[in-house]
């Protein structure tokens, strides 16, 4: 589907997203030959610069000295797109007349406003919008995540975000579902006939979603320390790949028939209690360690302070309807664990029956593994037989699907993905308001239980797989993680 010109205002254009994923991601597409000439960039930050020493700042970012020629001069081309404009997003703020201007001339085209920034300015910088007559009839507001703090400021954010724009034009981003192996898991789910059968209580055992990365809080800690784990990832990106695993067939895959789904998963979720957070959900902090030979510093050397913000969750979750009773979804996510891993294992049920003898190997249940990252892939783990002549014995083989041999071309990074479907206009890779809150609504209960109590944080070494007590929370209901690649 050919892109319609557009005009991009990118707010925090300095900041560490706008630098480190959008423009590149704008560039990227550039190159493919996606944004149409007409289409401008029009970075606002506050700091006082020109256009110029923006564009430089931004090349020196995403094409910098020492990298091949040819990427450098294609910049060089695209950097003509991009306009810079100091505007103050505070209340009363200056640089708004000069936005408008920058922007006149452009009210046919579509209208994309990036906020780049804190969540806290959500609601203030749309009031601006609104106040300096920017909206135009095709506006579109792309807000980051995290919405908010807790249930009651992303609702706060919905609403006021909701006075200036209608729920049809605000794309709140989850970067994850702009994933391919995450779009994927949709097209693995409904449009093979093999699985779905199977895909409930009846059929599956239990869900693995792990997200380890091997990063840090380094520079963010800052905003880290006031978010945590289970703030930062599981509340969006694991609760979100949980519903795609765990939603019903959706009428289609137009944008609300998949978020109604999802909105039904999250509204399911079995609220906790302080109790069963206490047993159930493991917070763990990075100490000093050794990653890929390398030595690290501690979570609290990297803040320097001492904190209780916790930099790894596990936790097992159980849905509350028909398709899931009893199935348990676990999920684990953190920062400097020994590998940068991301993958969703289905553990099916063991087979009823053994028709060989003990003596020559025991069924292991199949299991299905899907790999986000790195590497992406899907894996379907099977029984047969060992091939030779020595009668029967079992072997547990993997059915392979690696996308890099299978499909041999590139394929866009999460964020150009993304904002080409905001430009499409396409809602379905992003977050309905009702979703947010009622992810809001279940961490919240989750945190609450934590600061009721004295809930316990359990150091890891920098370099592993998290503390001792996230494999308990498995071992305790009989089984354990898996690392779904290397088994
Ligand atoms: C972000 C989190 O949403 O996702 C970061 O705020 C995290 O803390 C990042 O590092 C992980 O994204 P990816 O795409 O590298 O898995």
């Amino acid at each position: 589907v050919p892109v319609q010109p557009f005009d991009i205002v990118i707010f925090g254009a300095t900041g560490d997203l706008a630098q480190g994923k959008l423009l590149p991601a704008l560039f990227h597409r550039w190159c493919d030959g996606q944004i149409p000439a007409e289409s401008r960039i029009v970075a606002a930050a506050r700091d006082a610069m020109s256009a110029e020493e923006f564009r430089a700042l931004t090349a020196a970012r995403v094409a910098p000295d020492g990298t091949v020629a040819e990427r450098r001069e294609a910049f060089a081309k695209f950097a003509r797109l991009i306009d810079y404009v100091a505007v103050d997003v505070s209340d009363g703020g200056s640089g708004w007349g000069e936005l408008e201007a920058a922007l006149a001339g452009g009210e046919s085209k579509i209208r994309l406003f990036y906020l780049a920034l804190p969540p806290s300015l959500y609601g203030p910088v749309c009031g601006a919008i609104a106040k300096h007559g920017l909206r135009t009839a095709s506006s579109r507001i792309v807000l980051e995540k995290p919405i908010g703090h807790d249930f009651h400021s992303a609702r706060e954010i919905n609403r006021r975000v909701g006075e200036v724009f209608p729920e049809d034009s605000i794309f709140r981003i989850d970067h994850y579902l702009g994933k391919e192996t995450v779009q994927n898991l949709l097209i693995l789910r409904f449009a093979n006939f093999l699985f779905e059968p199977l895909w409930n209580a009846n059929g599956i055992d239990h869900v693995q979603i792990t997200v380890a990365e091997t990063v840090g809080a380094g520079r963010r800690a800052s905003y880290y320390d006031t978010a945590g784990a289970l703030r930062d990832m599981v509340q969006n990106h694991l609760l979100q790949l949980m519903c795609l695993v765990a939603m019903e067939p959706p009428s289609s895959l137009d944008a609300d028939p998949v978020r109604t789904e999802k909105l039904k998963v999250l509204r399911a979720l079995k609220p906790v209690t302080q109790e069963s957070v206490a047993r159930s959900v493991v917070r763990g902090q990075y100490r000093g360690g050794v990653i890929e030979g390398e030595p690290v510093p501690g979570y609290s050397e990297e803040l320097g302070a001492k904190s209780r913000t916790e930099t790894f969750v596990a936790l097992r979750a159980e849905i509350g309807n028909w398709r899931w009773a009893g199935v348990p979804f676990y999920l684990r996510t953190g920062k400097r664990m020994a590998e940068r891993r991301s993958e969703i294992i289905v553990q099916f049920k063991q087979v009823p029956h053994d028709v060989v003898a003990a003596d020559h190997g025991r069924p292991h249940p199949n299991r299905l593994v899907i790999r986000l990252q790195p590497d992406e892939g899907v894996k379907l783990m099977l029984m047969t037989k060992d091939p030779g002549p020595g009668g029967v014995r079992l072997r547990y083989v993997p059915l392979n699907l690696s996308f890099a041999e299978t499909f041999t071309k590139d394929y866009p990074d999460a964020y150009e993905r993304l904002l080409m479907a905001v430009v499409r206009g396409n809602l379905a890779l992003f977050m309905r308001g009702d979703e947010v809150e009622a992810a809001w609504r279940w961490t919240d209960r989750v945190i609450a239980a934590w600061q009721d109590g004295q809930s316990e944080l359990y150091p890891y070494a920098a370099g592993t797989d998290g503390p001792t007590q996230a494999a308990l929370l498995l071992e305790r209901d009989g089984r354990e993680w898996f690392d779904g690649f290397d088994t």
